[in-house]
C-alpha cells in the first residue's frame, strides 16, 4: 500500500480540508502516515496568514527536496504536493522556488487532486490548479472516511466578504460560499454514525452562513443549528470564527435556546479603538462589540469568551493601544490569541507605514500578559466544580484520558482511557496555565446530555 502525509498548517479549516483530502485519496491506494519518511507522497496543507506562516512552509520543503533526492537515489520517488492559502496565493512562484514540488493546488480545487496525481505519475511535469468556485467541490467529494473523532469538524462556510484591511482570506479564500442544509445535515449525520459526538461548523466566517434550506430559503446559522440538534447521539455543537457584525438576534438566541450548543464563543474583535477598526475595516466600533457581547452573557450567562487580536497595526498610537487594553479589562476572556501585524502582500493595508518591530514586541507582551492572566482567572474559576467532559484521546500517561470541558478547556483524567468518545462528569481538582486535570464522577447516560 501505498502511503500519504498530510502535514496540516494553520487554521481548523484546514483540519477539515486535510481529512478531505486523505478520504479522496484512500480509493486511489493511499494510506496515512505521520512520517515524511514512510510516505510516497507528502501534502503541505498551508495557511498564508501571517509571513511567518508562510514561510515555514519552505523551510518544510527544502527538507523535503532533500528526501526526494535520496529517495531517487536509492530508485524510488516522493510526490510533493503544496495545498492550501499558500498554494492558491503563490502558484507559480512556488514551484519556481523550490522546484521540488509536483502539485499546487488551491483551498477550491483539491477535489481534483486524483486527476493532478495522475498526471505527474504520466510525467506530465508539474501540475498547478488554483481555480475558484467552492460549489463543485463539494458535490465532487467522496463521502468522509468510516471513523470520524469524537469532536469532528464540519466545514459549512467558506471565503469571506469583508475585506479587512490586514487580512488574506477574501483573496485566498475567495468570496462567501455556504453549503446547502440538507448537504450538511447528511454529512452531520454520517460523522455522529462514525463515532462523533461533537460537531464544530467551520467557516471563515461562520456566522454570515446563509445556506439554501429544504424549502428554498436561505437559512441562517442559528437554524442549521437547530436542525443539527436534532440529530440523535450528536451531544455537542460549536461554531467558529464569527464576524461582530453577523452576530444576529437569532444567533444570540440559540445560545439560551439550544441545549446542545456550547457555552464558548469566539469572536474576534482585533482592536479596541474604534480609529484602528476603521483603518482595519471591521465596520464595527468598541462600544459595538461591548454591547454585543452583554446582548450574548443575558442569553447565555456562563459563556466564555475568546478573540484575535492584532498589536501593531499601521497607524497605532499608544493611545489607540491603551483603548485595546481597556475593552480586554472590559470583558474579561477565557482564552485569546494575539499576533503582531503583518504586512501582507496585495492587502491595503500591507503599503501604509508600519510600525517598528520593538513597539510591536512590547505592545503583544503586554497584551500577552493581561490575556494569560485573564486566562488563568478563568480556569482558577473552575476549580472545584462538576464539568461535563467529552474524552477525544488518551493523555500522555499511562490510562490517562484527555477531553474538553464545555469552555473548550482540556482536561486531564487518569484512569479514563475507556471512557475516549464517551461525556462524563469530572470534578476539575488543579488549575494548570493551559489545562485542567480532574477526577472522574459519573458517566452521562444520555445522549443528549453536553
Ligand atoms: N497580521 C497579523 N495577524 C493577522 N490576522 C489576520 N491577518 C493578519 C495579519 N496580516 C489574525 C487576525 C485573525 C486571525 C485568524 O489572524 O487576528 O482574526
Ligand atoms: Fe479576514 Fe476580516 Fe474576513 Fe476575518 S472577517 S477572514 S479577518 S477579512
Amino acid at each position: 500500500m501505498r502511503k500519504v502525509f498530510v502535514k496540516t498548517y494553520g487554521c481548523q479549516m484546514n483540519v477539515y480540508d486535510s481529512a478531505r483530502m486523505t478520504d479522496l485519496l484512500a480509493p486511489l491506494g493511499y494510506g496515512t502516515t505521520d512520517r515524511a519518511e514512510d510516505a510516497d507522497m507528502v501534502i503541505l496543507n498551508t495557511c498564508h496568514i501571517r509571513e511567518k506562516a508562510a514561510e515555514k512552509v519552505y523551510s518544510e520543503l527544502g527538507k523535503l527536496r532533500r528526501l526526494k533526492e535520496a529517495r531517487a537515489r536509492s530508485g524510488g520517488s516522493l510526490m510533493i504536493a503544496v495545498a492550501g492559502c499558500v498554494a492558491q496565493a503563490e502558484g507559480r512562484e512556488i514551484v519556481a522556488r523550490q522546484p521540488a514540488v509536483d502539485i499546487v493546488v488551491g483551498p477550491q480545487s483539491y477535489h481534483r487532486l486524483p486527476e493532478l496525481i495522475a498526471r505527474i505519475a504520466r510525467g506530465a511535469g508539474h501540475a498547478l490548479e488554483t481555480d475558484f468556485p467552492a460549489e463543485e467541490k463539494f458535490d465532487a467529494l467522496p463521502d468522509e472516511g468510516m471513523s470520524a473523532a469524537p469532536a469532528a469538524f464540519l466545514t459549512v462556510q467558506e471565503g469571506c466578504d469583508k475585506f479587512c484591511t490586514f487580512c488574506v482570506v477574501p483573496y485566498t479564500r475567495g468570496a462567501e460560499y455556504s453549503r446547502p442544509v440538507t448537504q450538511l445535515v447528511q454529512e452531520a449525520e454520517r460523522v455522529v454514525r462514525a463515532g462523533a459526538r461533537e460537531i464544530t461548523l467551520l467557516g471563515q466566517n461562520v456566522n454570515a452562513y446563509r445556506g439554501q434550506g429544504p424549502d428554498g430559503e436561505a437559512w441562517s446559522l442559528a437554524r442549521l443549528m437547530e436542525a443539527l440538534s436534532g440529530i440523535e447521539g450528536l451531544a455537542r455543537l460549536r461554531y467558529t470564527t464569527s464576524h461582530p457584525r453577523d452576530m444576529s438576534d437569532d444567533l444570540i438566541a440559540a445560545h439560551r435556546d439550544l441545549d446542545k450548543l456550547m457555552p464558548y464563543l469566539h469572536l474576534p474583535v482585533q482592536s479596541g479603538s474604534d480609529r484602528v477598526l476603521e483603518a482595519m475595516n471591521r465596520q464595527h466600533k468598541a462600544d459595538h462589540y461591548l454591547r454585543l457581547v452583554e446582548r450574548i452573557r443575558a442569553a447565555r450567562a456562563d459563556i466564555a469568551l475568546s478573540s484575535d487580536f492584532i498589536v501593531g497595526f499601521p497607524g497605532e498610537s499608544d493611545a489607540d493601544f491603551d483603548a485595546t487594553v481597556a475593552l480586554i479589562r472590559r470583558v474579561g476572556y477565557a482564552q485569546s490569541f494575539s499576533f503582531k501585524y503583518s504586512a501582507r502582500p496585495g492587502t491595503p493595508a500591507a503599503a501604509a507605514r508600519q510600525i517598528p518591530d520593538d513597539v510591536k514586541d512590547a505592545r503583544l507582551q503586554a497584551l500577552q500578559g493581561l490575556l494569560g492572566a485573564q486566562q488563568d482567572a478563568f480556569n482558577a474559576s473552575c476549580a472545584g466544580k462538576v464539568m461535563a467532559v467529552l474524552f477525544e484521546k488518551p493523555g500522555r500517561q499511562a490510562a490517562q484520558a484527555v477531553g474538553r470541558s464545555p469552555y473548550l478547556q482540556p482536561v486531564h483524567v487518569d484512569g479514563a482511557a475507556g471512557l475516549i468518545g464517551r461525556i462524563a462528569d469530572v470534578r476539575i481538582e488543579a488549575v494548570m496555565s493551559n489545562s485542567l486535570k480532574g477526577a472522574f464522577v459519573h458517566q452521562r447516560e444520555k445522549a443528549h446530555l453536553n
